[in-house]
């Protein structure tokens, strides 16, 4: 991989690129005014040592969810460092306290992936309720010998009561499409109730253990925080029904990854499919991959060509606000 410079007029803002992003967010970057860019220019993560030298005396810094902006990085960075454009909804990567510390300012990107990940929120929930992979499998290894009457069932939503861990955008947006599935009742649980949000599917608040008892269908779509890490574990697995469906969609550090193993290879809840896991990528050796009952993606949520162009977009224009002293079109509020 190669660190690439790019600048154009005279240059007073330099910025930090940490990977090869879709070209389109490039673009404005490289295109503005008095902006000079660097950039490590590869599909793969920036190595730790070319981070913390890259960063070094940037005004700006646009990362990705796989970098960690902690205390050491925003040291090497230097008091030049003004602005943190992430290409992600979620900040469990950035050391928001240092960073509110500084007075640096931070962009996200919200909204623009609420589409694509509840989509494939969807996706994956039928996907391992109905066995897809497994199924297909079974067809390629000569499996399917004949139509049984028993084999290859699974678990449909029709009549189904859907817990949504964290009934934000994503998780509101998982309901509206699950709804016409002929779902009976939608749960929530957060730091509160939001009647607003609820109203249009019905969905009553209640709390975690409950949520775990009641759920035919548990979805995680909530923020990673230091009240939802290991959220999910033996003890809510534990009363959730032998029949139930887990998926995560949020980040793989809400859930315990060894107590969702003991619960999937023990048969205490039927079936989970993980877009997210602890750590990314999941060694290929890892005992969840052993499972039939566990679908396991590579964190593909927002991975459609129009978001993550999207993304791109938004994630430079809230590097180019943020450098300019102007309002982000979305800032994190710090
Ligand atoms: P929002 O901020 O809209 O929603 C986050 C939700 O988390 C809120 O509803 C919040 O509920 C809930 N939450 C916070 N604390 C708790 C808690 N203690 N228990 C239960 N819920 C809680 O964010 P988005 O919907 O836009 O994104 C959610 C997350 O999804 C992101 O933070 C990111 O980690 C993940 N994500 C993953 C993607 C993927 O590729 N798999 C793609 C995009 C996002 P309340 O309002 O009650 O506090
Ligand atoms: C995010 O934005 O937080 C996702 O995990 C990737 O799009």
């Amino acid at each position: 991989a190669v660190c690439r410079a790019h600048s154009v007029g005279q240059v007073a803002m330099s910025v930090f690129v940490t990977r090869r992003i879709p070209a389109e967010g490039l673009r404005l970057l490289s295109q503005a005014s008095g902006c000079r860019v660097q950039q490590w220019d590869s599909e793969e993560p920036v190595p730790r040592a070319e981070l913390l030298s890259g960063v070094a005396g940037a005004r700006g810094l646009l990362c990705l969810l796989s970098d960690r902006i902690d205390r050491e990085v925003l040291d090497a960075a230097g008091p030049s460092l003004k602005v943190i454009s992430t290409m992600s909804v979620g900040f469990d990567h950035l050391a928001l306290d240092e960073i509110k510390k500084r007075g640096i300012r931070v962009g996200y990107t919200p909204d623009v992936l609420t589409d694509a990940t509840a989509e494939l929120s969807v996706a994956l929930l039928l996907s391992t309720c109905r066995r897809l992979p497994e199924a297909a499998e079974q067809v390629k290894s000569g499996g399917w010998t004949t139509w049984k009457p028993l084999w290859m069932c699974g678990y449909g939503l029709s009549d189904s009561t859907v817990g949504i861990i964290g009934l934000g955008r994503i998780g509101q947006a998982v309901a509206r499409r699950l709804k016409p599935f002929g779902v009976k009742k939608f749960l929530y649980t957060g730091s509160g109730p939001k009647p607003e949000s609820a109203a249009e599917f019905g969905a009553e608040f209640v709390p975690l253990m409950r949520l775990a008892e009641e759920s035919d269908f548990v979805v995680v779509t909530c923020a990673l925080t230091p009240a939802t890490q290991g959220m999910c574990n033996k003890d809510f697995f534990g009363r959730m029904k032998k029949t139930s469906v887990f998926v995560n969609t949020s980040r793989g550090d809400v859930v315990n990854q060894e107590d969702l193993y003991n619960a999937l290879a023990q048969g205490q809840i039927a079936a989970a499919g993980l877009d997210v896991t602890t750590p990314e990528p999941l060694p290929t050796k890892h005992p969840l991959l052993s499972l039939k009952n566990c679908v396991i993606l590579p964190h593909i949520g927002s991975a459609t060509y129009a978001t993550r162009s999207t993304m791109a977009v938004l994630a430079a224009n809230n590097l180019l606000a943020g450098l300019r002293g102007e309002p982000m079109p979305h800032e994190l509020k710090l």
